[in-house]
């Protein structure tokens, strides 16, 4: 049955209290595909919260690439990682209301303005008291390796994904940045212990982790080296505060595809050579920390260029997950990977400051309607963004949610 999104807006109840159902984009194991055919909207119950857990009402969400994922069904099917729902409800950013809270929450109360962090761990694990969250056997991305994201006019979250919402940004602006900011902020700042003067290269400078890896080198004095695909994404980065930057285009022989001949190996190590060069014009010196997510096709050159005892930190293989590069340029020269996987709630607390103060501010390349979540996955696949995007859910139109003033987000004009 086709669901009227017409009035999606209105849940129909005050906090406190629950509607029955609700409008939801649904991904199901059977048409796992094309993010425009894998998501569709129906009408699912509501769910009410367990112990420490929160109902949000969804104002606005944020999309990330890993509902491309779960969308595609690839590298697996999200439905491995929750048996227990048949479908998935995607979206692991968002900005809302606190709606209703389970047994056990004191912090939170019915009426309060929230931005979610899509980090969940049990309680119960010894890991999230005094280790890292990150490190426990329960933990999981909300809206990815969970159903109930916020691609809904409601989601459930643990009580501690919930930050406040900063006064100073709009429900789309806010919903747009946690994710891959907080990432990139554990990326650079915790595992690379990034200090000013530190050089840094950073892939899809122009993409979600990007752009705030881009402000936080800004922030940090650290000078940042951005490689795009396009002069108008290197026009934005220039907006943020990089250093330089460099069109992959004017390097395609440097990725590595697998497979290659003796003389294409050849080939690709000059290709990687001459890009060292041109990074080394950028930043004055070889950079001491690479910022990495592509994967299998820059991988080889991150470990290359790299200066000695530097640190190649990673989250993401977009492009393939098996990484192979000459590793006698690690063990001679004493370079270091790090794996890197979001960030815990202190993580996401410390960097949320950064937003409400303004120092850091969400990069907005479009927001859409409700109806948009599938074309805007779509998008994303196909490469045709910049910075994030951000879906209305709760709010009627963009430009509410702000209630002081301050720097809100840049608005990235170019693009597809
Ligand atoms: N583990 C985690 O916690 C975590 C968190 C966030 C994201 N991720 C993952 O990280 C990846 C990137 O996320 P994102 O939000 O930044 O995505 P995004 O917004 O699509 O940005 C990625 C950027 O990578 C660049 N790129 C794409 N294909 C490339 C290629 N073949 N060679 C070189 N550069 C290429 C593109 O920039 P140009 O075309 O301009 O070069 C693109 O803007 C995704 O796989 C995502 O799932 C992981």
């Amino acid at each position: 049955m086709a669901v009227d999104i017409k009035n999606v807006t209105d849940v129909g109840t005050e906090p406190g209290t629950l509607p029955d159902t609700m409008a939801a984009w649904v991904i199901r194991q059977e048409r796992e595909g094309e993010p425009l055919d894998a998501f569709q909207i129906e009408e699912i119950e509501v769910p009410e919260p367990g112990a420490l857990e929160v109902i949000v009402r969804v104002m606005a969400a944020g999309v990330n690439y890993n509902n491309v994922w779960a969308a595609m069904g690839k590298p697996v099917s999200v439905f491995r990682y929750h048996p227990e729902d048949d479908h998935h409800i995607g979206g692991s950013d968002a900005s809302g209301i606190v709606w209703k809270t389970g047994p056990g929450v004191t912090k939170w109360q019915p009426g309060d303005e929230v931005v979610i962090h899509c980090n969940q761990a049990s309680y119960e694990d010894p890991e999230v008291h005094g280790f890292d969250p990150l490190a426990a056997p329960s933990q999981k991305i909300w809206g990815y390796e969970t159903s109930w994201g916020s691609f809904a006019q409601f989601t459930k979250v643990q009580a501690q994904q919930l930050i406040p919402k900063p006064k100073n940004l709009t429900w789309e602006e806010s919903a747009s940045y946690a994710l891959t900011y907080f990432t990139a902020y554990r990326m650079l700042i915790d595992r690379c212990e990034m200090q000013a003067g530190a050089r840094v290269l950073i892939w899809g400078a122009a993409g979600g982790l990007g752009v705030f890896a881009t402000q936080l080198c800004r922030l940090s004095g650290a000078l940042s080296c951005g490689v795009v695909s396009s002069a108008e994404k290197g026009a934005l980065l220039e907006q943020l505060g990089i250093t330089g930057w460099i069109d992959r285009n004017e390097y395609a022989g440097m990725m590595r595809k697998g497979g290659e001949s003796p003389d294409e190996e050849k080939a690709r190590f000059k290709e990687m050579r001459r890009f060292g060069g041109a990074v080394r014009e950028v930043l004055g010196d070889d950079p001491n920390i690479v910022f990495e997510h592509v994967g299998q096709a820059t991988f080889p050159t991150s470990v290359f260029v790299v200066k000695p005892f530097g640190k190649v930190v990673i989250c993401a293989g977009t492009t393939g997950y098996n990484l192979d590069f000459d590793v006698r340029y690690l063990w001679m020269r004493q370079k270091e990977i790090l794996g890197s996987h979001f960030a815990n709630a202190w993580e996401c607390t410390k960097a949320n400051q950064l937003i409400e103060s303004g120092e850091v501010r969400p990069v907005l390349w479009r927001t859409m309607g409700f109806d948009g979540v599938a074309e805007a996955h779509q998008l994303m696949k196909e490469n045709k963004h910049l910075g994030k995007i951000a879906i209305l859910v709760g709010a009627p139109e963009t430009g509410l949610g702000k209630t002081e003033e301050g720097a809100g987000a840049i608005y990235a004009e170019v693009g597809a």
